[in-house]
């Protein structure tokens, strides 16, 4: 899938420079930064929610985009009612819902939800359907350890079956590891440097992912 080059300023002060990138069907890519560094931005602007600079979307026309926002919500209804707003299917829906581990959610009010609660409920929401491209920005961030697990095997089932591309946000370089094929890593708000997660990771070329990585690694 061959994104086009964009940028995206604020008040004339640029946050954003992504190039021309061709992304791999059925490949996950990991995008890390610092905060503000652009990555959110990026996400906004692949899923159509905000516009870049250029006023017309990047990605190829025709593409459907699935995308769960940083803050993710939940409408004043039951749990499933949000779940089966991102597809129809009910028994996809169930079985999504058990894999997250909220079926004892289902019938309660989604937007009194606590946040890891409500961030369970909008990843099956955005999962309910296959599409060329979703976008996660930090799914799991709001989650306990064992739901963040439930959360990255779901997000593991979703790459076999649908064979789209995803991009996951986080702050977690062994959640880059592990679901990653490519990392993308954002500095300053340019695409730095990206390549296969091993690489990246362990092998960083550029300096400021050197230091990025021993900052937040180890
Ligand atoms: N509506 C806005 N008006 C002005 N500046 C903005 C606006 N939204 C974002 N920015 C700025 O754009 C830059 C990139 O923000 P972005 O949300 O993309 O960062 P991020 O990499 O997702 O950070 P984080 O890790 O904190 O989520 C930041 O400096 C931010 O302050
Ligand atoms: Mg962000």
């Amino acid at each position: 899938m061959e994104v086009r080059a964009f940028s995206k300023s604020y008040d004339q002060n640029p946050v954003l420079r992504f190039p021309a990138f061709s992304f791999e069907k059925g490949a996950v890519y990991a995008v890390i930064g610092a905060n503000g560094s652009g990555k959110s931005t990026f996400a906004r602007v692949l899923a159509g929610a905000l516009f870049c600079d250029q006023k017309s979307s990047p990605l190829p026309a025709g593409c459907k985009v699935g995308y769960m926002p940083q803050k993710s919500y939940g409408f004043r209804m039951s749990v499933e009612k949000n779940i089966l707003l991102g597809g129809k299917d009910r028994q996809r829906a169930r079985q999504m819902m058990e894999g997250l581990a909220i079926t004892h959610l289902a019938e309660r009010r989604a937007d009194r939800l606590s946040g890891g609660e409500t961030a369970r409920m909008a990843l099956v929401r955005t999962l309910m359907k296959p599409y060329d491209l979703v976008l996660l920005d930090e799914p799991t961030a709001a989650m306990d350890i064992a739901s963040a697990a439930l959360a990255e095997n779901c997000i593991l089932d979703y790459r076999r079956e649908t064979g789209g591309v995803m991009v996951i946000v986080t702050h977690s370089l062994k959640q880059a590891r592990r679901l990653g094929d490519q990392v993308l890593f954002f500095h300053q708000g340019n695409l730095l440097e990206w390549g296969p997660s091993a690489q990246v990771l362990e092998q960083p070329e550029q300096e400021e992912t050197r230091r990025f990585l021993e900052f937040y690694g180890a």
